[in-house]
């Protein structure tokens, strides 16, 4: 167990201001990876199975509050052929002791939004790469306090943003630097996710049947988008925000809150406290973003309403236009029939993005249809060649701001909120992501 040395910290200090050709100077590690979790409840749990599958990382610490998550990824790690990982379960503040470890190269949490700032900031700080689950923040001060601990420590903080990893959405990124569709106007995405369960417990490690849950919590006193960033972090790699461009302001809508009580009253009674309290989350939620180039992102929230899955992801540049909902392309001069939509499987076979073509096979027993597995391998490889992670810290406080600053405008009538400039006008010089 070595602390890292003072040539490794400096040189990871320059990975924030300068990453890309500071790093490039960085010698890769000439061991395992090693990693620790802090929250191993569903998505934790699911994570730990994910790195544990990845050859030469470790896991030699895990952290949960709740005995039998934490039991649950001791023994998930012991059965992947690992050593039994230190369990830290001793209080609501006991990740702290996890961060301070000088095992680890990174730490990964996964528990309540509230609490992803706090840790993220704390791995840093401890020297370490830290990945967080979405949304990384739930204030635009804890966005801060990640960006200037990241500045401070050189440390990287990637927010594990899965669905940049869908192969759609590197697919359209491909095309967009190819130039198909000419100059982007706008963009459209949501979260439209029936996740009624996450409120009010089913049962089981939530807590009993009903029991607002700490999701539930959240929707209780925040009207706003509580969870933008799965779509707005595509969007914010095909707009290239914070490398060119950055949000400029936003005005968000809601509309009225119906559907926790309705759930409620369906599945617990008329009587239960969730059928018959006031939540603060409007059913629908939706906001409209521009960019300082003039683009705009119409972005949606829709969490409680009976409605299949989608994410929208409608890009419209000059030339074209994808959406994710049809998962179909239009381009003017190329597509067959003017007014028509074109099947995406010609785009796949010219524009696959590299990534998918070289993960694809290893990626696809995985979640989210293989992305999960290629966020954690460009984490991981990060981590290892000591480079700045894809998503970096000005990503994750600019797409996760957007709770906050959401809710500040559905409380102040739509009225239009500036969106800070993480970068501190970095973003005009950056180069766009580079994924390869
Ligand atoms: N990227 C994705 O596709 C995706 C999917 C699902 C969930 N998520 C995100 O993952 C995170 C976790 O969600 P979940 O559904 O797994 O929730 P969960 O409630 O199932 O798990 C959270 C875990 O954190 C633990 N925890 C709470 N406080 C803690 C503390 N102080 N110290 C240590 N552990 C603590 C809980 O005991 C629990 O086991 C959320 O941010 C959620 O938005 C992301």
């Amino acid at each position: 167990m070595t602390r890292w040395s003072r040539r490794e910290m400096l040189g990871a200090a320059a990975l924030g201001f300068a990453a890309g050709a500071a790093a490039q100077t960085q010698k890769p590690l000439d061991r395992p990876v090693r990693v620790g979790f802090i929250g191993v409840g569903s998505r934790g749990t699911s994570l730990l199975r994910a790195t544990l599958g990845f050859p030469n990382v470790v896991v030699p610490a895990v952290c949960d509050i709740n005995e039998t998550a934490l039991a649950r990824a001791v023994s998930t790690v012991q059965a992947s052929g690992q050593q039994r990982p230190e369990a830290y379960g001793r209080g609501i503040d006991d990740w702290k002791r996890l961060v301070a470890r000088d095992d680890l190269d990174a730490v990964i949490n996964a528990g309540p939004w509230q609490l992803h700032a706090p840790m993220s900031v704390a791995t840093m700080r401890a020297g370490k790469y830290a990945a967080t689950e979405v949304p990384a923040a739930v204030s635009v001060e804890q966005c801060w306090d990640m960006v200037n601990a990241s500045e401070e420590t050189g440390m990287p903080c990637m927010m594990l943003e899965n669905v940049c990893y869908f192969r759609n959405v590197l697919l359209v990124l491909n095309m967009i630097r190819k130039g198909m569709f000419g100059e982007l106007t706008h963009c459209e995405g949501g979260y439209q996710h029936d996740v009624r369960g996450a409120f009010l417990s089913r049962g089981g490690e939530r807590g009993p049947a009903g029991e607002i849950t700490w999701r539930g919590q959240h929707a209780a006193r925040n009207n706003g988008n509580l969870y933008p960033t799965h779509p707005i972090g595509p969007i914010g790699w095909w707009l290239d925000i914070n490398r060119g461009d950055r949000f400029s302001y936003l005005v968000s809508m809601s509309s009225k809150s119906r559907g926790l009580n309705h759930y409620a009253r369906k599945n617990f009674g008329p009587e239960h406290p969730g059928a018959k309290r006031s939540w603060a989350l409007g059913d629908v939620n939706t906001t409209l973003i521009r960019t300082e180039n003039g683009a705009t992102v119409t972005l949606y929230h829709d969490t409680v309403s009976p409605r299949p899955y989608d994410l929208i992801l409608r890009v419209q540049g000059t030339q074209g236009i994808y959406s994710g909902t049809l998962d179909k392309f239009y381009f003017e001069g190329r597509s067959a029939k003017v007014d028509a939509w074109d099947d995406p499987e010609p785009y796949y076979k010219e524009f696959e993005h590299p990534l998918w073509n070289r993960l694809a096979g290893e990626a696809k027993s995985h979640g989210h249809g293989g992305a999960d597995y290629i966020e954690l391998h460009e984490f991981l490889k990060a981590v290892r060649n000591r480079t700045q992670t894809p998503i970096d810290v000005y990503d994750t406080a600019a797409w996760s701001c957007l709770y906050p600053l959401s809710v500040e405008s559905v409380a102040g009538r739509s009225k239009a909120v500036d969106i800070p400039d993480f970068t501190r006008g970095k973003w005009r010089s950056r180069k766009p992501v580079e994924i390869s």
